[in-house]
């Protein structure tokens, strides 16, 4: 954990958070000279309305617009350069992208990719993508993965069975705009998921090797408030109050997450989508008791705080019993929102563990972000023991 030295603190260029914040959205593709717009989105946010409502509040302005709504869940990178493609024949010189993180990530890696002609150097993350020179605007309607506020965006490579990440200040848009508004339909899986997902970003983060005293500022933040809107966000989905508090926890935990990364959580949870297409926030919530029991050890001073944050109780004088408190909350979160508690019950096949393991094992980037050396033969024991439940 850096204390000592420097670093760089990233944000978009702007963060918009508020009820309505999505009526301001025209005024934004004002100020910003555009001949056509690419509205990014998928069917689900289009079934709910959301897509129509952006159209309605873009029309005074006559922008030519392209409204593509083929995004699907856990993009692959087949499916990225696809949509580059097109957006680039079209002619598109403004993106905007509303959606949960599957739409967001195309929408911003779309903008970032648009003006460069050698597109596979980009995805094989042989080349970093350096600037983005088409203005992106991202909405969230799930809380969710602070994809509005990341420099990270991941995709699926269908060849490798894999995920994989690409990173880059480029991915950050010029604003980001979240409207609770936008996460009242978000369905009760959805919500479940992604709102663990915005957990788990709080709290790995919060013990990540590069984590800062400003990250650990949103990351408490996140974690604090996260008890007091999580169930009700999921089995009340209408009350608004619970949606905008999710909707400041995601935010806040992308801001942490986008500075100080995330852990081995995400890294076991990547071969599950890769080879399995497992939805990330579910692979997440399901992971992080298994991998936080053996990670956890080594983090025994931030796991009282995290204890203390989620009114789990005070080990100031049993510090060591603090760990064994925030594993069982997060058990306890997969029976209340009646998230999966398995990896048998999604279907994964027992024996495809050890290669699971050693794809894991490479994630190097999220790995060493861990402050525990996690082996393969940890690794295994992880899946082993999620593959059965607890
Ligand atoms: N870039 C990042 O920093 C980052 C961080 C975490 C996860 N991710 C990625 O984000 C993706 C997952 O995103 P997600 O969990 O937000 O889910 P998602 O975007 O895949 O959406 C899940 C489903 O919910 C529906 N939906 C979303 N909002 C809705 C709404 N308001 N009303 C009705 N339906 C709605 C969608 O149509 C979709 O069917 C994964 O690909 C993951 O790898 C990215």
């Amino acid at each position: 954990m850096s204390t000592i030295g420097h670093h760089d603190f990233r944000m978009p260029g702007a963060v918009r958070f508020g009820v309505n914040a999505l009526l301001t959205l025209p005024d934004e593709i004002k100020h910003r000279p555009a001949t056509k717009l690419a509205l990014i989105s998928d069917k689900g946010v289009e079934g709910a309305g959301l897509v129509q409502k952006v159209i309605e509040l873009l029309q005074p302005l006559s922008i030519p617009m392209v409204v593509f709504t083929e995004i699907k869940g856990e993009p692959t990178f087949n499916l990225l350069e696809s949509t580059v493609r097109m957006l680039q024949q079209e002619g598109c010189d403004l993106v905007v992208g509303i959606g949960g993180g599957s739409a967001m990530d195309v929408a911003k890696t779309t903008a970032a990719l648009l003006d460069k002609a050698d597109l596979a150097a980009y995805l094989s993350g042989v080349s970093v993508i350096e600037s983005r020179t088409i203005p992106c605007i991202l909405l969230p309607t799930t809380s969710g993965t602070g994809a509005e506020v990341t420099m990270n965006a991941i995709f699926g490579d269908e060849e490798q069975e894999l995920k994989r990440g690409l990173v880059s200040p480029a991915l950050l848009p010029d604003v980001a705009i979240i409207d609770p508004l936008l996460t009242l339909t978000c369905p009760a899986k959805v919500t479940a998921a992604s709102g663990v997902d915005a957990f788990t970003h709080a709290i790995e983060s919060y013990i990540a090797v590069r984590s800062t005293l400003m990250t650990r500022m949103y990351a408490e933040k996140a974690m604090k408030i996260f008890p007091q809107h999580i169930t009700r966000a999921v089995h009340h989905g209408g009350n608004l109050e619970a949606r905008i508090g999710m909707s400041l926890v995601s935010n806040l935990a992308g801001v942490s997450l986008a500075n100080a990364g995330v852990g081995a959580v995400h890294a076991l949870a990547y071969p599950l989508g890769g080879k399995y297409h497992i939805e990330h926030g579910v692979a997440n919530a399901l992971l992080m008791p298994y991998v936080f029991e053996v990670t956890g050890r080594a983090c025994t001073e931030q796991m009282v705080q995290v204890a203390k944050l989620l009114q789990l109780g005070d080990f100031d004088k049993q510090p060591y019993e603090a760990l064994d408190a925030v594993v069982q909350y997060m058990y306890r979160l997969l029976d209340e929102l009646d998230l999966p508690t398995s990896l048998k019950q999604l279907g994964v096949d027992e024996a495809s563990l050890p290669v699971l393991a050693e794809q894991a094992s490479k994630v190097e980037r999220l790995l060493s972000n861990t402050p525990y050396n996690l082996t393969y033969e940890k690794i295994v024991g992880i899946y082993k023991k999620a593959y059965s439940g607890q």
